[in-house]
């Protein structure tokens, strides 16, 4: 635990470099396998994935427990099948209204360091825009948080942020977690249940609005469809989980259709089907409607405001790479008015930069896997009950599949490239059917926010920008004293 109090990033990485790509560790009394080995985790997080279904989390109250990220077996998979669609295509397009709502005040806020001269953390920007994104499109709830910090979701959010999960009581729950589970749950912690409170009260206040409220006149983001879908015929089968394929084809794709014969392979074991064949129907309770709208905090505010952080300080340092991404976007804003879900796929260089910044720093550079039996891959025994660390930060920097790993080069993610490396050595939103499900929407909420930015404006390091970055490595890589930079504004 000692070794981790910094951070788990460096000393992982040394345990690895040590004992090699398959090695392990006690975290407290508890055994963890770390993986760095690509066709290992393609074994775990596909091919053998009823055998890995489940993530071992320390969370256990509600709202937390039941957000996706912490769901388990039988009721992970009927949520993930009835959220998955929510974020098709056809949905995102009509998200993009509201993070437009949101880039604007981001370039607003922008503006007022360009006229200024003076440097500023970037980072904090994009803190205020993604938590102006999930608000409303998780929340139903319009904020400006940079200019209005006292408004009460604002006050709650940076409190729940705030918490630091190396206190005492969550230090012994991860060494003594049989014994700590059931007192954890009894402790009164009236901080965390404070903030619960205003945010479950808020959902549910919305949720009773808009049952009042005509169809037509409910306001269209994630609450919505996720509130349309306890009623919907909407939800998809496992082969369709995985977010890195199938994106328009869920729009299109026929529901509550028997068991394809892929789904009943890889189906969990703890998962009943009917005696049919066919899915159970699928639903979903207010409880776990409320569970998913935290979701967005817990798993899409850090990493999404960390990557457009990372992205602006990597291309500051680099501005012939930043240059290039000025071209594309000038160029793209003489052919179209606005950036929407569809005309955003053209900007491919700025993809590129985007990506490079992800393998430099990927926010979730870890993730786990439990073993649910005894089994052996590559000749490696994993033995039941055993916590998978899926260490793909690790991958992302080893020199076997990136020359010069420490240096930004977008042209890494060109099509060719691509094409002629192992596809589980670069893994920022993980694989297979437990993968990110927010993935297109925070790509597309970055490549939106970044068009504007470098349409308008050019990132500039200066003497108080750090080289190298600090970073935090406890649940995610993220910067650990802000991002310092300054702004100019260019004449387009
Ligand atoms: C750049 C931004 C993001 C990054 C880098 C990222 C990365 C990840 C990673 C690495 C995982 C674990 C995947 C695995 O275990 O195989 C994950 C899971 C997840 N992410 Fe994201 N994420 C991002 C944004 C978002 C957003 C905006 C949402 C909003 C809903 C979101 C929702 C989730 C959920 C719900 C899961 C768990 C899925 C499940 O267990 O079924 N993420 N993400």
């Amino acid at each position: 635990m000692l070794m981790f109090r910094e951070g788990f990033l460096k000393p992982l990485s040394e345990i690895v470099k040590t004992h090699g790509k398959v090695c392990g560790y006690y975290l407290g009394r508890k055994p963890m396998v770390v993986i760095a080995d690509p066709d290992i985790l393609r074994q775990v997080m596909v091919k053998d994935f009823n055998n890995f279904t489940n993530r071992r989390f320390q969370l256990t109250t509600k709202p937390w427990k039941d957000c996706l990220l912490m769901l388990r077996n039988e009721q992970w998979k009927r949520v993930r099948s009835v959220v998955t669609p929510t974020f098709s295509a056809a949905k995102l397009k009509e998200m993009v209204p509201l993070i437009n709502t949101a880039t604007d005040a981001l370039m607003n806020n922008l503006s007022v360091h360009a006229e200024s001269g003076k440097v500023f953390d970037i980072h904090k920007c994009f803190q205020c825009f993604t938590m102006d994104v999930i608000a409303s499109v998780a929340f139903g709830t319009n904020l400006d948080s940079q200019n209005n910090p006292d408004d009460p979701f604002v006050h709650y959010a940076q409190m729940f942020f705030a918490m630091s999960f190396f206190k005492p009581l969550v230090l012994f729950s991860i060494l003594f977690s049989k014994i700590m589970a059931p007192l954890v749950r009894i402790i009164p912690n009236k901080r965390r249940e404070e903030i619960d409170k205003f945010f479950i009260s808020s959902i549910k206040k919305i949720i009773k609005q808009r049952e009042e409220q005509p169809p037509d006149q409910r306001r269209r983001d994630f609450l919505q469809l996720i509130l349309d879908a306890r009623t919907g015929q909407e939800s998809v089968s496992l082969e369709h989980f995985d977010t890195t394929k199938h994106s328009d084809e869920l729009d299109n794709r026929s529901q509550q259709t028997p068991l394809p014969v892929s789904d009943q392979k890889i189906s969990h074991p703890h998962i009943q089907k009917s005696s049919t064949g066919h899915l159970q129907k699928k639903t979903i309770t207010e409880d776990e409607i409320v569970g998913q709208a935290f979701v967005f905090f817990l798993a899409g505010y850090e990493t999404t405001s960390s990557t457009l952080g990372f992205a602006c300080y990597l291309l500051a340092l680099h501005p012939e790479c930043q240059s290039k991404v000025q071209e594309e976007v000038d160029d793209f804003f003489t052919r179209h008015d606005f950036v929407d879900y569809t005309n955003v796929q053209e900007l491919k260089y700025l993809d590129m930069a985007v990506c490079e910044a992800l393998r430099i720093y990927p926010p979730g550079f870890r993730f786990n896997r439990e073993v649910y039996h005894d089994c052996v891959i590559n000749g490696q025994f994993f033995p039941k009950g055993a916590t998978l660390e899926l260490f793909s930060g690790f991958l992302h920097h080893d020199p076997e599949h990136w020359p010069e790993p420490k240096k930004f080069i977008p042209e890494r993610f060109t099509p060719e490239a691509k094409a002629n490396r192992h596809p589980f050595v670069y893994l920022p939103f993980g694989a297979g059917p437990r993968n990110c499900v927010g993935m297109r929407l925070a790509q597309l909420e970055i490549r939106m926010a970044l068009a504007h930015l470098f349409h308008r404006f050019s990132v500039v390091s200066c003497s108080e920008t750090k080289v190298p970055l600090d970073l935090k490595t406890f649940s995610t890589t993220a910067p650990k004293n802000g991002i310092f930079v300054k702004i100019t504004r260019r004449n387009v």
